[in-house]
């Protein structure tokens, strides 16, 4: 795993965004992995910038995302449709048609996974998948457990996640239990994988990830040591303890 580390949030956000821009101008229809969360949205106005100021297109991108709360549908201000509405889509020059995001209202669970998995496979796979980590180590809602799926399902969330999360909640009771989440073995089909950490919470998750070396289906990340192209992007504060 490739690490870059960048003096602030501020320059870890350029750099990913510039980077992304790049790869958007080789290849005009490339498919994104996107992930919600605090740590990608410094990169998504960074590219909502390079798209007014510098005409960044997004007219043929496609974007498939990670994870989306069972419960909430796309209008809820929590759900993971809206954010990603609200911090790039509703900026950029994206096609409606092009965007995919679980659908957390669906009826048919099971099968909606399944079709999640199949769309991304018909689309040609995932060019650059972004990911953000918990701090217990989760990827999307891939919680740390005694078994990990691979493909899309559905997940509970642990209290750690649904601790961390409630902070964008009125009240932690507010936070959905359950998520659908794409699979460890969905995100390691990606062709390239950037993880991005920010902040001194980070740091002890991040240590964990760039010094450990084996694989355990109770710290999740520790599976991108797997995948031959990722890229660990961090600021300053969570590199900190990496001496
Ligand atoms: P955060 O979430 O970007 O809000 O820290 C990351 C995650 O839980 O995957």
């Amino acid at each position: 795993m490739k690490v870059i580390v960048e003096k602030d949030y501020d320059s870890l956000s350029k750099t990913t965004a510039q980077f992304l821009a790049s790869k958007i101008k080789i290849k005009p229809n490339i498919v994104l992995g996107l992930a919600t969360g605090s740590t990608p949205k410094g990169t998504y106005r960074e590219l909502i910038k390079l798209h007014r100021e510098e005409g960044l297109d997004f007219s043929k991108v496609r974007t498939f995302n990670l994870d989306e709360y069972v419960g909430l549908d796309g209008e809820h201000p929590n759900s993971y449709r809206y954010f990603m509405n609200v911090f790039l889509f509703n900026h950029i020059n994206i096609n409606r048609d092009n965007i995919f995001v679980p659908d957390g209202k669906t009826k048919e669970l099971e099968k909606y996974c399944k079709k999640y998995d199949r769309l991304i496979e018909k689309s040609g796979g995932i060019d650059i998948q972004i990911l953000g980590i918990g701090t217990n180590g989760h990827i999307a809602f891939n919680e740390p457990a005694d078994e990990l799926s691979t493909g899309t399902s559905i997940v509970n969330l642990t209290k750690n996640t649904i601790r961390d999360n409630s902070r964008f909640f009125k009240s932690i009771d507010e936070v959905p239990k359950t998520a659908i989440s794409m699979g460890m073995g969905s995100i390691l089909k990606a062709k390239k994988i950037i993880l991005l950490a920010n902040g001194k919470n980070k740091a002890e998750i991040i240590k964990k990830l760039i010094e450990e070396d084996t694989i355990t289906t109770y710290f999740p990340a520790s599976f991108l040591r797997l995948h031959p192209d990722v890229t660990i992007i961090v600021d300053g504060e969570a590199y900190s303890l990496i001496g």
